[in-house]
């Protein structure tokens, strides 16, 4: 069976998160994905957090799945000419460089496009043009300046950054649809374009219900946050704790065991149609028949009181147990699963969304693989190259010969 985007050849100029999370994607759905590298040091990340000595990182092992990896001195005249071969051989370039990087090598947007018309070329960066243009950012950087750390952690308490790498992952994802789309509007136009992702911009876009939240506010308090009706509001769209950002009240209670598993909590939502299943399973009916607890306004302002009463209940059975009773009454919940849980969940593995790859220096480690499921391509993983594995091979490809790549080597520039 063939893949979505075989035949597409990306340049790939990622390193760190955002970039290669984007470009994983795309090699994922069948782009043949060139990594270039910096000689003899490669993307920073191979080198960061080890867990065994010398060897890739799962940082970077698993954000570079399927990709070719090819050293290039961009800088050198001999790399330069490489790269201008590149660019010409290429459909898409991808970077995500400290901002004029590129520009400052001599590859500006104006130079690629009389290099070759129809390339597009997308970054990621921090912020769009304005007052942070210039700024390098990382991904709680861009938590911060993007909404999701002000409207996160509890209330009254210090804004929260999320583990969810929404900065760094969630802007790679939005930067892939803007390739696969300037690609499909090149089928039309010939010619390429500059696709560009702030960071800032992915996260705002991530957390737009807050923005919502942000102009109720002028029309009086928000209802469904933990402070109404006693607590206060102020300009801004407040933290809420684990409020549910919908109009359906929820919170995280605990399970039996909480008091040495961490992660022994569910999250449940009391949405309206099934109160009456919910109130039924832990020993409330008599909230039914009363004003002051049977509608979801008459509820409001006892939320606390009412997640209480379901805690008490849920504290009597582990997670799955609650999950297993309040599913078929179409209780909406979710077991706080731990990495641990995840990892050996079976059903993950059966999906392909956690796969077991073999990698030559660090033998078997899981990794993420697509989560995006096409019926008609199907998103093999394969381990990540090895620093400067398939140089020879890609240099071939763009027609070199073995001379001017022995010479390439002597010069320093692969
Ligand atoms: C992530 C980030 C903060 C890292 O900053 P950094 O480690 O200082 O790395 P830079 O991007 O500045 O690149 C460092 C230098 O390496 C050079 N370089 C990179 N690849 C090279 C290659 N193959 N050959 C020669 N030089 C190379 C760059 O040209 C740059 O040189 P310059 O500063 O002289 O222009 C920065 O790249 C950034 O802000 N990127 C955009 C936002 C982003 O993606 N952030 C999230 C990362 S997960």
């Amino acid at each position: 069976m063939s893949r979505a985007l075989e035949g597409v050849k990306i340049l790939d100029m990622t390193h760190v998160q955002s970039g290669p999370t984007c470009t994983q994607l795309l090699a994922w759905f069948g782009a043949d994905c060139i990594k270039v590298e910096r000689p003899g040091v490669g993307d920073a990340t191979r080198g960061q957090l080890q867990d065994i000595p010398d060897v890739d990182s799962l940082y970077f092992t698993m954000l570079n799945s399927n990709k070719r990896s090819l050293t290039l001195n961009t800088k050198s005249d001999e790399g330069k000419a490489i790269f201008t071969k590149l660019i010409e051989h290429c459909d898409v370039m991808v970077e995500n460089f400290a901002p004029g990087a590129l520009d400052r090598m001599g590859f500006t947007w104006e130079r690629i496009q009389e290099i070759n018309p129809r390339m597009i070329y997308a970054s990621v960066k921090g912020f769009g043009p304005g007052p942070y243009e210039d700024c390098k950012v990382y991904e709680n950087v861009a938590q911060c300046t993007g909404g999701s750390a002000s409207t996160t952690g509890e209330i009254g308490s210090v804004p929260l950054v999320t583990g969810a790498q929404i900065g760094d992952s969630g802007t790679g994802l939005h930067l892939a649809l803007g390739i696969v789309t300037a690609l499909y509007q090149r089928n039309q136009s010939g010619k390429g374009q500059r696709v560009s992702c702030a960071m800032q911009d992915g996260v705002l876009n991530l957390c737009r219900v807050k923005l919502r939240d942000q102009q109720r506010l002028a029309h009086g308090p928000l209802t469904e946050y933990p402070q109404y009706p006693n607590g206060e509001f102020g300009e801004a769209a407040p933290r809420a704790g684990n409020a549910s950002g919908g109009g359906q009240p929820g919170w995280i209670v605990k399970c039996k065991g909480w008091e040495a598993d961490p992660d022994a909590y569910i999250y449940v939502i009391t949405q309206a149609a099934a109160f009456a299943g919910l109130a039924k399973a832990i020993g409330r009916e008599d909230w039914l028949e009363d004003p002051e607890w049977n509608t979801p306004a008459a509820r409001l302002p006892r939320l606390e009181e009412m997640f209480n009463e379901i805690e008490k209940w849920t504290m009597t059975k582990n997670k799955f147990e609650v999950m297993d009773i309040l599913n078929p009454l179409n209780v909406p919940c979710g077991p706080i699963l731990s990495m641990k849980e995840l990892a050996e969940e079976p059903s993950l593995r059966e999906t392909g969304t956690i796969v077991e790859v073999d990698h030559p220096e660090r033998g078997k480690y899981l990794t993420i693989g697509n989560p995006i499921k096409l019926s008609d391509s199907p998103a093999d993983v394969v381990r990540s190259p090895l620093l400067g594995e398939h140089t020879d091979e890609i240099l071939h490809e763009i027609g070199l010969s073995d001379d001017d790549i022995a010479n390439s080597k002597s010069a320093g520039a692969v």
